[in-house]
């Protein structure tokens, strides 16, 4: 089924959840059910739903969009509103490197490079290990580090393009 089909009406079911493992559905299934209510925590349960399937296909969608009672759609229209939100699958260890201003003048688009190259992967791409993926950020705040790379929660500033075999190695 096409996404956009099933945006515009609004009201298409997708087939059950069979391929995911079900313990992550039961974990979003808790964190809703502990939430005081519903309304205005969609945003927040598509941050646990992600957290904890590493991204959000179209099934995990219609999972929330079932749990929160609101319409596949809304939830669709959320997650493809805020970049935070990925509906392709990430690394074991995502690979973020920021292409802000500051980050790209200090060479970013070079470490970038050095990335593709080591990975033999493009951006958005995941390698066929499934360990890493490679994605670039807008200013992530650290702009005296720049150029900055974040694998996972691990955060490199100052990052040559010779930095990145090392960098790879520490996973
Ligand atoms: S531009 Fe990269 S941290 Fe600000």
């Amino acid at each position: 089924m096409q996404t956009s089909t099933c945006q515009a009406i609004g009201e298409c079911r997708m087939p059950d959840h069979a391929v995911l493992p079900q313990p992550l559905y039961r974990e979003v299934v808790q964190f809703i059910e502990a939430l005081p209510q519903k309304e205005g925590h969609l945003v927040t349960v598509l941050h646990k739903a992600q957290s904890v399937f590493g991204y959000l296909p179209i099934e995990v969608q219609q999972f929330v969009a079932d749990h929160m009672e609101v319409p596949l759609a809304q939830v669709y229209g959320v997650v493809s509103f805020y970049t935070f939100f990925t509906m392709v699958p990430k690394g074991k260890h995502p690979i973020s490197i920021c292409m802000g201003t500051a980050c790209f003048v200090k060479g970013a688009d070079k470490v970038v490079h050095a990335f593709k190259e080591q990975l033999k992967i493009d951006i958005g791409d995941v390698t066929p290990d499934g360990k890493f993926s490679i994605d670039t950020l807008r200013c992530v705040g650290g702009c005296a580090l720049a150029p900055i790379v974040m694998v996972g929660e691990k955060v490199y500033g100052n990052v040559t393009p010779g930095q990145v075999k090392k960098i790879l190695a520490d996973f």
